[in-house]
């Protein structure tokens, strides 16, 4: 039987077929996913059990990331694929340290970026970009963009669980490295990416295959593939490493899971 609409649910939106900021959203146990989401993210605990920790564990490293890239005194942050909101944005990460940080989320999933511009209303420091990484210009040359980040000062783009759904034949560097043009000495690029150690390699391989069924194709890099994407950023200590070993909190709990890549690189 089909699943009846909610209220907040526009008429265009497909409720037969998942997506990835959905699935996400459920992952991260959030209530704007549909039965098919639901059922794409069982699937994928299914096929390697603790992918939906490994969500979490993403969440925690930008926060992490976002909390260090504060410290540093950078108070804009361009976050795309930003996805749906939940706990811990960065917006409130960042104002945590910086007040006045501003923040502007782009996805092109059309339920993260009504929800973000719900949540956001009236809140003239953040704002939201309907937009794709593959046409990075056009979020550059948004209204919204234009307003809130000022590129000739230090600014952090973030790129969080979003590269490993763009393939090589879409050049990933080249595409970071328009999207980083104006970014001045000081900008950061902060990045998490499904890798060779999410699980055993027959794992990988089966979330792989199972993925080129679904509308978001993944790919895993490896740590040397995803340093090649930074152009002339530079990583900063740790360097690329597994997401829970980026900067662990001394008092937070101990993990063991390696769901991926992370890395903060800096533009000298
Ligand atoms: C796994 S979620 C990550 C959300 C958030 N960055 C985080 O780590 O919590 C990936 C997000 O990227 C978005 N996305 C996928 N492809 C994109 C593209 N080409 N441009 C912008 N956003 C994209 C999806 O809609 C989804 O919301």
């Amino acid at each position: 039987m089909a699943e009846s609409r909610p209220p907040w649910v526009p008429p265009d939106i497909d409720l037969r077929t998942a997506t990835l900021a959905r699935v996400y959203d459920y992952m991260l146990g959030g209530a704007h996913n549909f039965a098919v989401d639901r059922e794409v993210a069982d699937r994928l605990e299914r096929l390697v059990p603790g992918s939906i920790r490994t969500a979490w564990e993403n969440r925690a490293f930008l926060r992490r990331a976002v909390l260090y890239c504060a410290s540093l005194g950078i108070d804009q942050y361009l976050d795309i694929g930003s996805g749906i909101p939940t706990g811990g944005n960065v917006h409130e990460v960042a104002r945590s340290v910086l007040p006045t940080a501003r923040v502007v989320y782009v996805d092109l999933d059309p339920v993260a970026v009504l929800h973000s511009r719900a949540i956001l209303t009236g809140d003239a420091l953040t704002g939201v970009v309907q937009g794709d990484l593959r046409a990075p210009e056009a979020i550059l040359d948004d209204p919204v963009t234009r307003q809130l980040i000022d590129f000739e000062r230090p600014v952090a783009v973030l790129l969080v669980a979003l590269l490993h759904v763009i393939p090589d034949s879409a050049h990933p560097a080249e595409l970071l490295t328009r999207l980083t043009a104006g970014a001045g000495p000081g900008s950061h690029l902060v990045i998490s990416h499904f890798g060779p150690n999410y699980g055993t390699p027959e794992q990988v391989q089966a979330l792989v295959e199972w993925s080129r069924g679904t509308t978001t194709p993944m790919l895993a890099r490896d740590p040397a593939e995803l340093t090649a994407l930074l152009g002339d950023f530079v990583p900063v200590p740790p360097g690329v490493v597994a997401v829970h070993e980026w900067k662990p909190d001394p008092d937070g709990p101990v993990s063991d899971h390696s769901g991926g890549y992370a890395v903060v690189a800096r533009r000298d």
